[in-house]
């Protein structure tokens, strides 16, 4: 996998697609920045993001990994996976969190978000054969933060793996192997999805929580059971039990 670092990016989610769009981008392909702009969040959130944070977005082809190029959301959740892997090699496993759909947690705190975007690739060099639907990967991974320079609701709820661990890591020498971690979870997901789905679950923060899930403008309370093997959020409400495949989550208690 080509990976390209810059210094500077508005975000390299929004580069990439840029790219794409022009067709100036072919995957497999990485746009690294060691700074941006302006990063995105899920939504209209957007990603504080400074240096000591690994920000990257990967381009990859749906058709290398999945059983259908739809299936973003569980795409997401196998990221979520690798990343809970390669954190599990700094910390205790049972205290790496997965919060669903795209949140990873190290004791507690918000350590990386995921976003996971399709993208139909438009203009093509001649000779590339088009086959499914793109994919940009986007990830932040707080390695090493400065906390004295963070905005406050983010020294409130965020660490980062330096914190948790005691150890710094070089945002490029993490990268490559975060990748072929996630290169091979995306693999076995393409193959047993249901074993990846496994082991969201034993990563999965909310089970057992009382949550309430925004999804537009509905709104579901209910205790979180999990999730089931697509990849959905399993809720039990008062009026019986209710699988979530998209939304966001707020938890009702700790
Ligand atoms: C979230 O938690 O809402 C997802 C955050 C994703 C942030 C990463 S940083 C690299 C890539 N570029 C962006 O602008 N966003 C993603």
């Amino acid at each position: 996998m080509d990976i390209e670092w810059f210094e500077e990016l508005d975000s390299t989610s929004s580069y990439c697609r840029r790219l794409v769009e022009k067709g100036e981008a072919l995957p497999p392909w990485i746009v690294a920045a060691r700074h941006q702009t302006a990063g995105r969040g899920r939504g209209a959130n957007s990603w504080w993001s400074p240096e000591g944070c690994l920000m990257f977005s990967a381009l990859v082809d749906s058709k290398t990994y999945a059983q259908s190029a739809a299936n973003i959301p569980q795409a997401a959740l196998a990221i979520g996976v690798a990343l809970a892997e390669e954190l599990s090699q700094w910390i205790p496993a049972d205290e790496v969190q997965l919060k669903w759909p795209n949140d990873v947690y190290l004791r507690g705190r918000k350590v990386a978000g995921i976003l996971v975007e399709g993208i139909s690739p438009v203009a093509l060099p001649a000779g590339y054969k088009a086959t499914g639907l793109w994919w940009i990967v986007g990830v932040g991974l707080n390695l090493a933060i400065d906390w004295e320079r963070a905005p406050t609701d983010v020294r409130q709820r965020a660490t980062c793996l330096a914190t948790e661990s005691g150890t710094t890591f070089a945002s490029e020498d993490f990268l490559p192997r975060l990748w072929s971690t996630m290169d091979r979870v995306l693999t076995k997901w393409g193959t047993d999805p249901t074993e990846i789905m496994g082991l969201f679950r034993n990563h999965c923060i909310l089970t057992g929580k009382l949550i309430e899930v925004e999804q537009g403008r509905e709104r579901y309370q209910g205790v979180c059971q999990g999730i089931d093997d697509l990849g959905q959020l399993i809720l039990a409400t008062e009026v019986g039990s209710r699988a979530i495949s998209s939304g966001s989550i707020r938890q009702l208690e700790a």
